[in-house]
């Protein structure tokens, strides 16, 4: 098996059962909640973004993207974005309740 899959098998069961949150979400914030849930899951290896601060977002996504943090899935996931995307997604998990 491929190892880049585990983490996305461990969405789709850590969403198993969870409510659509979404609904209100800006274009391309759907393809960040099937993996980083609404709700805190105890030894994910996803780490819980809703609630946190936008700049942090922002600036997490720049470091994936250009590689300067090492990842197994968002340096891929990241280059899907551009900065004004990635602004109004950062927004969005950030008036999420934690
Ligand atoms: C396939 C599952 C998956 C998807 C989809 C996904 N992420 Fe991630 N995310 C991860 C994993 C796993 C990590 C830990 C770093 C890694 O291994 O890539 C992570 C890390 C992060 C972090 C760093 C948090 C921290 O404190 O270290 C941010 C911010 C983030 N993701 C934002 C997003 C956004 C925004 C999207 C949608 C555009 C998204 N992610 C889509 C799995 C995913």
């Amino acid at each position: 098996m491929r190892l880049w899959l585990l983490p996305v098998l461990a969405c789709v069961f850590a969403q198993a059962g969870a409510p659509a949150w979404a609904a209100d979400a800006p274009p391309g914030a759907s393809s960040c909640t099937g993996c980083h849930a609404s709700v805190k899951i105890a030894d994910s290896v996803i780490p819980h973004i809703a609630g946190r601060k936008a700049a942090e977002i922002v600036a997490a996504m720049g470091a994936y993207r250009s590689g300067a943090w090492p990842s197994s899935v968002m340096g891929r996931i990241a280059k899907g974005f551009d900065d004004r995307q990635t602004a109004a997604i950062a927004a969005w998990f950030a008036a999420r309740p934690e």
